[in-house]
């Protein structure tokens, strides 16, 4: 046996010996990829996952990769090494020349000059690529491959006994993505490492909600002379489901202005990449819509202003029956509330429709309960299956949008013959993802809200009509 094949073979076994241990999924990927690097002698190794889209490539687990390189870009499945799609192995021989390398300079600037990348598979599924780089031009040795793949598929037992869902079409579940992001105690090697504590929160927030997300995915060139790049800017997250950076100036006060000029040169380089920028107070008035934040403790002075009347809802929510009933005539509907806030609305609506309408509630846990870590939970289930029935989901309030966007989710499973949603009222300046609202009651500012069952603190929703939250002098400054 050649010396190659002694080391490749020793690293098996104690890849196996990991896999044995009591390490955590991260830390065994995370072995394994080092484990691979350095008995292949390359110059690092990663092992990517595929988006829940089956679109994008995320670095799940790497070694010997600089932070600037994994940045470079979301690697797009069909375009780099697009074979490996296709479950077969994909060898470059030279980074400079090769069509199918995504992020050639970055490549070149890397040193790394071959890369060889291998299916990841669950169950019959590309789940993602085990990638090997090289630094010198050259052919991988079929050993070299044969090793690889057994890599791989340790990889994936790594992925089905982390609890890893395997979809249908073959993408791993949004919770284990989360398992392998979160910052494991012993882990020698890279995982993430927040800048600042209100990035944790925040990505807290998203895993409750099922949001996938990328912390800084890519830097990009915003000024340059020359060859030399004189200005990058990283963008705090990357939502690959919505396609959506994010950019957070929580840290201080001062630097919105600076930020808001690099989102707006990012903009202008780049028009059709969608990028939010999330401020201090936007922020803290979100966190406070969960009770978490500065703003949370926040005291108020009773009701404030009236935004709505009751004859002013009233109108509205006829009008939106009419519409209803004009669009859905000869069909019977199910309205589908969520609980708790859509009573009011829910109650008048259905008295003022004109076709025939059948009525179920959903009710979710809650952010703020103490469970912020954890993904949310249906605590109440239709009692009726929306199967083949035209569903109208009736919301009070569309904020985030992400409440919507995990209940619609839920529904579209199980294949409604229509599906659409009804809101009172549209927090849009608040939305983080894009949820389609057929018919909306009134666009609202961000303000808290309470009356006609929407609550501060479990307080005003018995209110007839809608008003701000009067705070310390001030009306409706804190989050809804
Ligand atoms: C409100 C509202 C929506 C959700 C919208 O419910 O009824 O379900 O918030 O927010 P989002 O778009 O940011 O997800 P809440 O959690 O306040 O509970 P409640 O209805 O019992 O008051």
């Amino acid at each position: 046996m050649g010396r190659q094949a002694i080391v490749l073979n020793k690293s098996l076994s104690e890849m196996a010996g990991a896999l044995n241990s009591n390490l955590s999924a991260a830390e065994k990927l995370n072995f394994l990829v080092q484990v691979a690097s350095r008995s292949l002698g390359v110059r690092g190794c990663s092992l990517m996952l595929l988006d829940a889209k089956r679109k994008k490539l995320i670095h799940a687990a790497t070694y010997g990769l600089s932070d600037r390189y994994l940045r470079a870009g979301l690697v797009e499945a069909d375009r780099s090494l697009p074979e490996v799609m296709d479950g077969k192995t994909a060898v470059v021989v030279d980074t400079a020349s090769d069509p199918r390398v995504q992020f050639g300079d970055m490549a070149r600037q890397e040193k790394i000059a071959s890369i060889i990348g291998v299916p990841v598979m669950c169950r019959g599924k590309v789940v993602g690529s085990l990638r090997a780089y090289n630094r010198i031009r050259r052919e991988f040795t079929a050993a070299e491959e044969e090793y690889l793949i057994t890599v791989a598929n340790l990889a994936a037992t790594v992925l089905e006994s982390s609890g890893a869902r395997v979809s249908a079409e073959g993408s791993v579940s949004t919770e284990a993505k989360t398992t392998l992001r979160r910052p494991a105690v012993r882990s020698p090697v890279r995982t993430v490492s927040f800048a600042h504590p209100s990035e944790e929160d925040f990505a807290r927030l998203l895993d409750f909600y099922q949001i996938e997300w990328v912390y800084e995915p890519r830097s990009f060139m915003l000024e340059w002379e020359g060859d030399r790049v004189t200005e990058m800017f990283t963008p705090d997250f990357y939502l690959p489901g919505l396609d959506l950076y994010i950019e957070m100036t929580t840290l201080k006060p001062g630097l919105t202005s600076e930020k808001n000029r690099k989102v707006r040169r990012l903009r202008d380089l780049h028009p059709d990449i969608k990028i939010k920028l999330l401020a201090r107070r936007d922020y803290d008035r979100l966190l406070a819509k969960y009770g978490h934040g500065p703003l949370a403790g926040a005291k108020t002075e009773g009701v404030g202003r009236t935004l709505f009347s009751a004859d002013q809802i009233q109108m509205r929510v006829r009008q939106l029956a009419k519409e209803i009933s004009q669009d859905y005539e000869g069909r019977r509907i199910l309205l589908v509330g969520v609980l708790r806030g859509v009573l009011c609305f829910m109650a008048d609506l259905m008295r003022y429709l004109e076709v025939s309408a059948d009525m179920d509630f959903m009710a979710l846990s809650y952010y703020g309960a103490g469970n912020g870590g954890e993904a949310v939970q249906i605590t109440k289930d239709l009692d009726v299956g929306p199967d083949d029935r035209h569903v109208l989901l009736v919301e009070d309030i569309v904020d985030t949008g992400m409440t919507l966007s995990f209940v619609l989710a839920h529904l579209e499973a199980r294949h409604p013959a229509s599906l659409a949603v009804c809101t009172l009222l549209d927090k849009r300046v608040r939305r983080l993802t894009d949820v389609p609202l057929a018919y909306v009651g009134f666009e609202v500012p961000d303000e808290f809200l309470v009356g006609y069952g929407l609550d501060y603190r479990e307080e005003y929703r018995n209110l007839p009509f809608i008003a701000l939250v009067k705070q310390q002098g001030k009306e409706g400054d804190t989050a809804g």
